[in-house]
């Protein structure tokens, strides 16, 4: 497919890496800012633009991979008659995009992408939809070229999914962050948490959450939670994550 990509940040980068491998055509790259359209237009050897009126109008298909505030505002700039289009956001209708095109869709990815990750890329699902069968069929098809794990999910299912995303990653993410401030605090070494951390990641492949639990309110230990919550007194933000957790935990 030819592809035109409207946006140049985290998700630009990692589905222009994704397409050119999969041997589709990149035609183009659309930024607000020319030196981010020109960095991704050169890497991707294609045409760059900062001004929509000069958006290539022969792809089969758009890719809005812009912030959710500017999936609001574009639809006001932006037309493309009946070209398909689609956008890849978690928790924006699909609906935006109707006074864009006729044909529309959703190709969202259901990972943490960064344009500058050079970890070996694991799975990235993507969750799909579109406002009819024939352009869910060709959006299906693409998908498949650039993921092993496609799923059709609507507006509804996609924002509950998008959600428990946050919970189980930039939730947990910020439990990491604040733990390692408070390891650095006391001076022991966060690193030397990294194969438990690891390890309760692997074995939810096999595993309900709720059968892995461990720990001191599961076992309702009182002393050793007393314990942890006296050390915490100079920790209050991390004290108070650790007291609603531990309240949660103690009512399973
Ligand atoms: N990153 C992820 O892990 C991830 C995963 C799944 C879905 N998503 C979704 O994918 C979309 C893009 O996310 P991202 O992580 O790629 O964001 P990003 O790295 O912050 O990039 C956002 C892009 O939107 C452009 N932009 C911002 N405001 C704009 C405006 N008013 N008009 C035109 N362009 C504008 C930015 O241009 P400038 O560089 O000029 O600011 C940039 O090119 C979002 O809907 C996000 O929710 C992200």
């Amino acid at each position: 497919m030819r592809v035109v990509i409207i946006g140049a940040g985290n998700v630009a980068s990692v589905f222009g890496r994704l397409i050119s491998a999969a041997n589709h055509e990149i035609i183009q790259v659309y930024s607000r800012s020319i030196s981010s359209a020109q960095s991704l237009g050169k890497e991707f050897g294609c045409s760059f633009v900062d001004n929509l009126e000069a958006v290539d109008l022969t792809a089969d298909i758009y890719i809005l991979a812009i912030t959710d505030n500017a999936l609001q505002n574009i639809q006001d700039s932006l037309f493309l008659g009946d070209k398909l289009v689609v956008h890849t956001a978690g928790s924006v209708s699909k609906k935006v995009l109707s006074n864009i095109s006729s044909q529309y869709g959703v190709l969202y990815p259901l990972q943490s992408l960064r344009k500058d990750q050079s970890e070996d890329q694991s799975i990235i699902p993507l969750l799909i939809d579109a406002n009819k069968e024939s352009v869910l069929s060709i959006i299906e098809q693409f998908a498949f070229t650039l993921s092993s794990v496609v799923s059709i999910v609507g507006d509804d299912k996609r924002l509950c999914l998008h959600l428990a995303a946050v919970i189980v990653n930039n939730f947990t993410n910020h439990l990491y962050t604040l733990t390692a401030e408070y390891c650095k605090n006391e001076e022991v070494d966060f690193k030397m948490l990294q194969p438990i951390i690891e390890q309760t990641a692997l074995r939810l492949r096999a595993n309900l959450p709720a059968d892995l639990q461990t720990g001191p309110a599961i076992r309702n230990d009182q002393s050793t939670l007393d314990k942890h919550i006296q050390a915490l007194s100079n920790h209050p933000e991390l004290k108070t994550i650790y007291l609603t957790f531990t309240e949660s935990l103690l009512k399973r």
